[in-house]
């Protein structure tokens, strides 16, 4: 090994010589791998598809290693069909999709189209190189580039020009801007250029890093502290391809139980038994419906976990079994820290079987968390896992619904608040210090979960919630975003963040409603719970010492605008199930930024204050207080105000009314929308009949929705128990017809009428007709201009 190079970015790590790779020295194809061999090491690139491909670098004589971190799942795509073409100066890979330079002199990679343009290549330069353990790619950085992903990150929805560390942490100060890492780490990255987009998933849980742009406008890089220059390329004709491709790889959202998407209460803490049950009554008193409430960590008995305050719950059986009669499921906090006490049984089984976290040398490592000294179970062992998994009995008894993984980064009272780096993880005998396991830790820990729930009761869907997470975390856990603040900026800042957590695998997820950390207002809790019809997890929550922000806290006048709001969440149930479905089937988010639907329009690159639900709702939270209007942008095509059917003409800014009980929504003309009846909890009764509303324009010839329902609770689904249903309209010279299909039916659904509501209808129709029959079981309203059918059939014809 001969090369060794300075180059220029001390700044960012203190070290600036590496071994770049530089010429190769031969190459061979074995199967979906072609090997190169330079003067400073080995790089594989392995071909999963015509579109990813894997590049893993090897230093110096090291054999390449093909391990994998746990996010990745499907570990059987293999793609051969590639040529390779030896130019002079260049070797040429081609796929079906992809065209692949490899530069023979001075390594680097370029990816084309194959149409040979460009889509993105490395730093000329210096492409990849180490320096001691610290491993890193620089990629060239075009002119009008964005990026988007990386999961839980603050700041607005372009990453560019920022630079961002993977490191799960416990951050309690505020959460500003520069408040870089927070809980979660996702390193995967979608480059974006005009329209034309690509994925990198940085695999690798060491601590790793993304400078995008902040030290040099010619190139990006990501680099890691350990472990190995490990990436998976993604090429894909859109966002939503690339999106899918990368969930292909680290795994896609179960369908949740449905309850979990109704309203969560909570706070730091519910207690005693008394308080709990008195929240519950008051919900059902208020007509305010509500699934779910959490018990924060004052449940249990000197915070030691599966253990119950006696004193406090003194029945907590009897409690759940009452409130769930009532339709609340409750959710119990886990946090992984071990009460260091000889006479607790939990703790006691963890020392005889070897199952917490050690330094080498055999002692135990021991930290203050809440329940003061704690040891902490390693979850890269299989037996661990299934230890701590099969724990949950202990609450799933007494009617537990939810398990909520609070400080699993792990968070520990000290001054790095996390675990001491030298600490060794077993990894069932692949064994390596915390540097290696500490961003895998609440991945393990939600697997860990996830799979006990599921072992428990292998009949119902678990519902587990998490704070730390890895890339994958989706399969196992929905996520909240940690202990943000009651301030308007933090509002503001969860819709980006919201935004790109969806894009990054993460569908489920949600911030502390009204504000963890400081008090509530009024004002500030009605517009977030607004927002929080929108997002996919919605949990009111807030800290100890905090004023109660519970939707009545503030007087009627917030609390009638509240009722409405968490009255309409329960409206869009049906549609935000269905999308939870899409997120499962193809890891497309619920909540999207407008660059996913249009991508072609340049104002929609970086607008973080708007986002879509599904491909036809536009929402505009307001995010600052005294607001009673705000500038929506809405993209092409004619849109409809929600509200009040208003119909603008798109690719312009509006400036939409917002007073105190309205927030902006905007529905894409022609497009079609279940609205399902409120209720006060999921499944509190039966539902009639389903509410399909239909947004037609004069523009709009012909619209269609896709509905999936199941039983909303058990893994039926998997073995195909669930309907699937289109409904769609199309207008011909004479007439609108609409028509119901079938494409699936093994589910019973639970209506077997509708209430169809053409709103924007002109004309009042001269004729309807139901399935092919002449008929008057419909209503039109001139002034709404709405035409009212009830039907039990698959067919109308309106002339
Ligand atoms: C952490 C959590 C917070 C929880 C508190 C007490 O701060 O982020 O949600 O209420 O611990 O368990």
């Amino acid at each position: 090994m001969n090369s060794s190079e300075i180059i220029d970015s001390g700044s960012l790590t203190g070290d600036n010589s590496y071994f770049i790779f530089s010429e190769l020295v031969d190459y061979q194809k074995e199967g979906n791998v072609l090997f190169l061999r330079l003067t400073e090491g080995s790089i594989a690139l392995e071909f999963l598809t015509s579109d990813i491909l894997r590049v893993v670098m090897a230093k110096g004589d090291n054999q390449v290693d093909f391990s994998s971190t746990p996010a990745v799942v499907d570990h059987t795509l293999n793609y051969n069909n590639f040529s390779i073409l030896d130019r002079t100066e260049l070797l040429e890979v081609k796929t079906e999709s992809l065209k692949i330079l490899i530069n023979k002199k001075k390594f680097s990679l370029s990816f084309y189209d194959l149409e040979d343009k460009l889509i993105h290549q490395d730093h000329n330069d210096h492409a990849l190189g180490w320096s001691g353990d610290q491993v890193r790619a620089w990629k060239k950085l075009e002119e009008q580039e964005r990026f988007y992903g990386l999961g839980e990150k603050t700041g607005y929805l372009d990453k560019r020009g920022r630079k961002y560390t993977m490191w799960n942490t416990d951050t309690f100060n505020p959460h500003v801007p520069s408040t870089d890492p927070l809980y979660q780490s996702i390193p995967f990255l979608i480059g974006f250029n005009q329209g034309r987009s690509y994925g990198i998933y940085f695999d690798n849980s060491y601590q790793t890093y993304f400078d995008l742009g902040l030290n040099s406008k010619e190139y990006y890089s990501f680099w890691s502290e350990g472990g190995k220059l490990d990436y998976y390329f993604i090429n894909g004709s859109n966002i939503k391809e690339i999106i899918k491709s990368y969930t292909d790889l680290t795994g896609r959202m179960p369908l949740p139980p449905k309850w979990s998407l109704g309203y969560h209460q909570s706070r730091y803490s519910y207690h005693p038994e008394a308080e709990v049950r008195e929240i519950a009554q008051k919900f059902r008193e208020k007509e305010i419906p509500c699934d779910v409430i959490h018990l924060d960590i004052h449940y249990m008995d000197e915070y030691k976990v599966f253990t119950w305050d006696e004193k406090e719950f003194p029945q907590p059986k009897q409690m759940l079994s009452d409130l769930s009669e009532d339709g609340f499921k409750v959710v119990t906090i886990i946090d992984p820290g071990v009460k260091k006490d000889p006479r607790y049984k939990l703790y006691q089984e963890g020392i005889k079987h070897d199952y917490f976290c050690k330094y080498l040398d055999g002692e135990y490592y021991i930290a203050k968390v809440w329940p003061g000294e704690c040891s902490f179970p390693d979850f890269t062992k299989v037996e661990v896992r299934r230890w701590w998994g099969d724990q949950h009995h202990l609450l799933l008894d007494q009617g537990v619904k939810g398990i909520w993984n609070d400080m699993n980064e792990p968070g520990i009272f000290s001054k790095t608040s996390t675990m001491d780096l030298e600490v060794v993880h077993d990894n069932d005998g692949d064994m390596g210090t915390h540097r290696r396991f500490h961003n895998l830790y609440g991945l393990l820990e939600g697997q860990a979960t996830y799979e006990g729930l599921k072992r428990y009761n292998s009949e119902k869907r678990p519902f587990v919630l998490t704070r730390a997470g890895f890339s994958g975390i989706q399969r196992y856990s929905a996520v909240w975003t940690g202990d943000n603040r009651s301030f308007w900026i933090h509002l503001e800042l969860a819709i980006p963040m919201l935004m790109n957590m969806g894009l990054s695998g993460i569908t489920f997820c949600g911030t502390d409603v009204g504000g963890f950390a400081d008090n509530s207002d009024g004002e500030l809790l009605t517009r977030w719970i607004q927002l929080g019809l929108f997002m996919p997890f919605l949990r009111n929550h807030c800290a100890i010492n905090n004023i109660n922000q519970e939707p009545w806290s503030f007087g009627k006048e917030y609390e009638e605008i509240i009722r409405k709001y968490i009255k309409l969440r329960y409206r869009f149930l049906t549609h935000l199930y269905n999308l939870f479905y899409r997120a499962h089937q193809s890891g497309l988010p619920v909540m999207r930024p407008l660059v996913l639907e249009y991508p072609e329009d340049e104002k929609t690159y970086n607008l973080s204050d708007q986002f879509m639900v599904g491909d036809s709702v536009l929402v505009a939270p307001v995010y600052q207080p005294d607001r009673s209007e705000r500038m929506v942008y809405l993209p092409k095509g004619e849109w409809q105000d929600f509200w009040t059917g208003q119909s603008y003409q798109g690719q312009k800014y509006i400036i939409a009314k917002a007073p105190l009980d309205t927030i902006p929504i905007f529905i894409k003309a022609g497009a079609i929308l279940p609205l399902s009846p409120v209720m006060n909890y999921v499944g509190e009764e039966k539902i009639e009949e389903l509410e399909l509303n239909i947004y037609l324009s004069g523009d709009v010839k012909e619209g269609s929705y896709r509905l999936y329902e199941d039983d909303g609770s058990s893994f039926a689904y998997q073995q195909g128990g669930y309907n699937i249903r289109e409904f769609s309209y199309l207008y011909y010279t004479d007439r609108l017809e609409f028509n119901i299909d079938s494409l699936a039916d093994d589910y019973q659904l639970e209506y077997s009428s509708y209430l169809i509501k053409f709103r924007n209808l002109d004309l009042e129709p001269s004729v309807v007709m139901i399935d092919g029959v002449k008929s008057d079981q419909w209503q039109y309203n001139n002034g709404n201009l709405e035409l009212k059918v009830e039907i039990e059939a698959s067919k109308i014809e309106l002339k």
